[in-house]
This record gives structure tokens, sequence and C-alpha cells, in this order.
């Protein structure tokens, strides 16, 4: 079987000049790429006591169920503005490229829960960093959040405030 960084597509210059694209479909449109990733994201977890996963749209999504079901915690999605339909607590926040506003539903999480944040990928951190403060206006704690991907040339890390992160995949 392959490894796991072998199954992602790298694009130069995707979606604009001076990015280089981190391309999670090649990871997904194989089944062993697809079992190494939600595999390695529970064994992250392992020794991680969460009540819920917490997965932003849309590629949060894409690993954040699996992982969710496979360890029988519940599944939260983090939307983009103005697709939740009911009360909803917001942030606004910076990417590698443009900007965005998340939301998450207000009775999502309970006072005291304890969350587990999952995305294909960490870039700036903007997202995770966001979601933390939507995590934290509600009363919950996140207290890992797993990635398969990271860019650590941008410092996502730096943003979290010590939350504990791990990425299968890390690109210098
Ligand atoms: C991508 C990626 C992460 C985020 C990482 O999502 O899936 O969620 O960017 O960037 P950051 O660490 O700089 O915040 P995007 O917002 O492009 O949405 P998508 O999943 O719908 O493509
Ligand atoms: N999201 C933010 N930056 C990205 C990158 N370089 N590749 C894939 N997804 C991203």
């Amino acid at each position: 079987m392959k490894h796991l960084e072998e199954y992602v597509i790298s694009i130069p210059d995707f979606p604009e000049p001076g990015i280089i694209f981190r391309d999670v479909t090649g990871i997904l449109q194989d089944p062993d790429g697809l079992q190494l990733a939600v595999n390695q994201l529970q064994d992250f977890l392992k020794d991680t006591e969460f009540d819920v996963v917490v997965g932003p749209e849309s590629r949060g999504f894409i690993f954040g169920v699996p992982v969710a079901y496979n360890l029988k915690k519940s599944f939260v999605p983090v939307r983009k503005k103005g697709k939740l339909p009911r009360k909803t607590i917001s942030e606004s926040y910076a990417l590698e490229y443009g900007s965005a506003e998340i939301e998450i539903h207000e009775d999502a999480i309970k006072p005291g829960q304890k969350v587990v944040i999952i995305d294909d990928l960490m870039a700036t951190g903007g997202t995770t960093e966001a979601i933390i403060r939507l995590i934290s206006r509600l009363g919950g704690e996140v207290v890992k959040a797993c990635f398969v991907m990271e860019l650590a040339g941008l410092n996502g890390r730096e943003k979290l405030k010590g939350c504990p992160v791990d990425s299968a995949i890390i690109y210098e």
C-alpha cells in the first residue's frame, strides 16, 4: 500500500498564482487512500476524551462524519454564512486566499462539552481559530484539532493558543 502523502495531488498556481493547492480528492478517489486517512485521524484520537466532532464546510464534512460515526460521537457542521436554518452565531476570518464567515447553530454545543475539530487541511489556521471562538462562545472546549494535511510554513499552530494539533501530512 502507498503512503498517504502519495495520494495527494499538488497543483501549482491554483486557485491563484503562488499557491500550491494540495488536492485531497486524490486521497478520496482511492479506497486505500480513504482508509489510511480516516484511520490515521481516528488514531490521533485514541487517548482523547471528547463528546462532539465539529467539521467545517465543506472538506471538513468529508472526514469529520466517518470519524464521528466510527467513534460513536455526534457531528456538528460549521457552515459558511447563510446556510444554517436556525439561530446561529458567526465569526469572520482570513484564509490563505480570501476571507470567509462561518456559522454554527447556537444550540449545537452544550456548555462543558469537549470538542474535536476535524478538517482536511490547516493553512493559516484562520478557520480553526474561528471555530475555537465559536465553540468557546457556546461554553464548549476544543480539546484537539486533527488534519489530514498541514501547511506548516503558514504557522497555523501559533494561532491556536495551545490547542493540541495532529496532522497526518506536514508540508514545510
Ligand atoms: C479550506 C480547507 C480548510 C481551510 C484551511 O477550506 O478545507 O477548511 O481552507 O485554511 P485556513 O487554515 O487558512 O483557515 P475552504 O474555506 O477553502 O472551503 P472548502 O472546504 O469548501 O473548499
Ligand atoms: N486551503 C487553503 N489553502 C489550501 C491549499 N494550499 N491547498 C488546498 N486547500 C487549501
